[in-house]
């Protein structure tokens, strides 16, 4: 539900991601309206700002329109304008054919556009102007995500009263990934301007921290990175906790560490309980034609998730007879995504060619060895796939964290079901009890595969009872939470070096 109500008065907490919570369709006839948007931040950040009462600053998803402040499911949401152009070089260039595969260990080879740096650099500006309209003094604004990494600078410079934080959805790479982006040095000081910076994982922060002393020369403490403050600066004296280095100088001190993000797993576990969709899951299984094994693969359809690498591995069972397809269906849910990058409708092409051939090779008219779905699906629906599947194949070739994976294991409140997970996903640093896969390892895959489906009951529970406890524990009110945290208490001077 949305309605128009004018959100202009100055907020203490700011959400600002590229995306907003919702976005704008409009048909053919010209009719518009609001579908919720894809994507696991989004599934993170709604619960947070339901919670509190603050300001969602972010891109409706279409080009080309000035939508007025407005409220959705109770979320205050101040939309930025981008044009056609910004769309083609901000979002789809820069953003997610620059930036994407860099940051994911170059799967796909990165495009460097000065014309795509400038548009990041302009739209930048736009979310920092809006973000700096709609914060109250001394609010907390809390940016998001590699679109908007020169956010924290630019509104450090406008707004110096405000708490900044800034936190990375995806991986950060290695430095020698890193350094080839032309405007490594830029980025590095958009980010600095944030009080706290989040990584999904241990290694995402230590990657930052090398490009920090490589790149600009700061010293670094553990987390703790120390940003020189030129003492000749008339502003020197408003940043918040500054003070004096070992070598004397004045400096100003950034928190850059791992804070793993999750989901609003109690919501996860209710809709598992309801009969409607205990019900939908059984009928899932029927409609499959109910074979002994339902493995399921949920991603947006790209080239990180490694669904190329879980195709192959599962025609090849089928074709060395190791799985039959009377037994065995495969459900795989690939959500549309950055349709109009080359490198996506590439991927799309290859996917629903090796599709294709698995089911023309070893379907029969009774079973279908690959369901294939190029869909989204509200939630109601993922969670009767989840329980309807016996394997979860989560096999990315780098992912910042794969919320796929702990929505599985939320969902599972009869303690069964095997994860198998790619150590390249984020959630394998916590979900250790998963069957840990590397992708690229065929054989490897393969064999793991059969071992999950062979995997007996009791190792099964044991397994699963393991995991729910992590990923109960864990949730995304505790992740948001101890970020915030962090915030607040960095604005009184005080670092938290890990969790409370
Ligand atoms: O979680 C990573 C992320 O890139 C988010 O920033 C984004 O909203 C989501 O995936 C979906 O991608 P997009 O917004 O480009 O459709």
């Amino acid at each position: 539900t949305t309605s128009e109500t004018a959100a202009t008065e100055a907020y203490e907490l700011v959400i600002v991601s590229n995306r907003l919570p919702v976005d704008r369709v409009v048909d053919e006839s010209g009719q518009a309206s609001w579908r919720p948007s894809p994507g696991g931040l989004v599934t993170a950040l709604q619960p947070v700002m339901r919670a509190e009462d603050g300001v969602w600053v972010g891109w409706a998803g279409v080009a080309d329109e000035e939508i007025e402040p407005f409220e959705a499911d109770g979320i205050n949401i101040l939309p930025v304008a981008l044009s056609e152009q910004e769309l083609q070089e901000y979002y789809e260039g820069f953003s997610n054919d620059t930036l994407w595969p860099l940051y994911h260990d170059v799967i796909a080879q990165p495009s460097y556009h000065r014309e795509w740096w400038e548009s990041y650099v302009q739209v930048n500006r736009r979310f920092a102007d809006a973000a700096a309209g709609a914060a109250a003094h001394g609010a907390v604004v809390w940016v998001h995500d590699y679109q908007l990494q020169l956010v924290p600078a630019m509104l450090r410079e406008v707004r110096p009263d405000l708490v900044i934080g800034f936190f990375n959805h995806i991986p950060f790479p290695p430095y020698g990934i890193y350094s080839q982006l032309p405007w490594r040095r830029q980025i590095i000081d958009g980010l600095l301007g944030a009080d706290v910076i989040g990584f999904q994982r241990v290694a995402d922060a230590g990657n930052f921290s090398r490009a920090v002393r490589r790149l600009k020369g700061y010293e670094t403490r553990g987390p703790i990175i120390e940003v020189p403050i030129d003492s000749d600066d008339p502003e020197a004296g408003s940043h918040r906790h500054v003070t004096t280095n070992r070598h004397g100088g004045l400096v100003r001190t950034v928190l850059a560490r791992a804070f793993p993000i999750s989901i609003d797993a109690e919501q996860y576990q209710s809709l598992a309980r309801r009969p409607d969709i205990r019900a939908r899951a059984a009928e899932i299984r029927e409609e499959l034609g109910n074979p002994e094994t339902i493995m399921l693969g949920v991603d947006r359809l790209d080239y990180t998730k490694g669904i190329g690498h879980r195709l192959k591995a599962f025609g090849e069972l089928l074709r060395d007879g190791r799985i039959d397809v009377e037994d065995v269906t495969l459900v795989q849910v690939a959500s549309p995504s950055r349709e109009r990058v080359e490198t996506y409708r590439q991927l799309r092409d290859e996917i629903e060619l090796t599709v294709g051939r698995i089911n023309g090779d070893y379907a029969t008219l009774g079973h279908t060895a690959v369901a294939y779905l190029h869909h989204g699906y509200p939630r109601e629906e993922m969670v009767a796939l989840y329980l309807a599947a016996d394997v979860m194949l989560v096999t990315a070739l780098r992912d910042g964290m794969n919320l796929v994976a702990k929505e599985y294991v939320a969902t599972r409140v009869d303690e069964d079901g095997v994860l198998v997970l790619s150590e390249f996903a984020g959630a394998s640093d916590e979900l250790r009890q998963a069957l840990l896969i590397n992708p690229h390892d065929i054989e490897g895959l393969k064999d793991t595969i059969l071992q999950a489906i062979a995997m007996p009951k009791r190792d099964r529970v044991r397994r699963m009872r393991a995991l729910r406890k992590k990923v109960l524990t864990n949730d995304v009110a505790r992740w948001s939470a101890s970020f915030l945290d962090a915030l607040t208490r960095s604005a009184h001077g005080d670092h938290p070096l890990q969790d409370p």
